[in-house]
């Protein structure tokens, strides 16, 4: 089957003005992943930088996270450990609060979803202002994950997200937008 190259796969991220509220413009990943060439080459691209080296396990971070951490789990053949919002994971739980452009949100991870010391790759799909990823790298590690990498498909770069961006885990995007 075909692979896209970023070229192509890159423009079917699509604008949809005023999601979720007035003013804002949602990227919608929906239709890279809907054509099978694109999906393929985003994910092959996302795989690339770990073939040689492999983490433990992708942590995704719901909700898109998980499409794309699922998929990049299995082309790595390595573990999915999937990063929730409050009150969907059933075990004992840590939770980490992070702040948004106004009021706050919580990502939660199960206590023993990794064994200490375990690698694990974060993926989401989009990085604004780093927040989301921030927090969910910070709660790996209070989990006792050794977090080797933070990636996404697409980084918003006029909200500089990466400048702000203060985590030890690289970061890596697939598409800078
Ligand atoms: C979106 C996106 C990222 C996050 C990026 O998720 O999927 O997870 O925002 O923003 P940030 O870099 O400023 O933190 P959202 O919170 O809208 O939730 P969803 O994925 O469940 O739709
Ligand atoms: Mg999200």
């Amino acid at each position: 089957f075909r692979i896209a190259p970023v070229s192509d796969w890159s423009r079917l991220v699509r604008d949809v003005p005023d999601f979720p509220k007035a003013g804002i413009v949602f990227k919608d990943i929906t239709p890279v992943l809907a054509d099978a060439a694109a999906f393929a080459g985003a994910m092959a691209q996302m795989a690339a930088p770990w073939r040689g080296a492999p983490p433990d396990a992708v942590a995704g971070i719901e909700s898109r996270g998980f499409i794309l951490g699922a998929a990049l789990a299995h082309a790595l053949g390595c573990g999915f450990v999937p990063v929730r919002k409050p009150g969907k994971l059933p075990a004992r739980t840590l939770a980490q609060d992070y702040a948004l452009e106004y009021g706050s949100d919580r990502l939660e991870v199960h206590v023993d979803a990794l064994p200490p010391g375990a690698r694990v790759l974060v993926v989401d799909d989009v990085l604004a202002t780093g927040g989301t990823l921030r927090a969910a790298t910070a709660l790996l590690r209070r989990q006792g994950a050794d977090v080797v990498g933070a990636d996404v498909l697409v980084e918003l770069a006029f909200l500089r997200g990466r400048e702000r961006w203060d985590d030890p885990a690289p970061l890596r995007a697939a598409k800078l937008l």
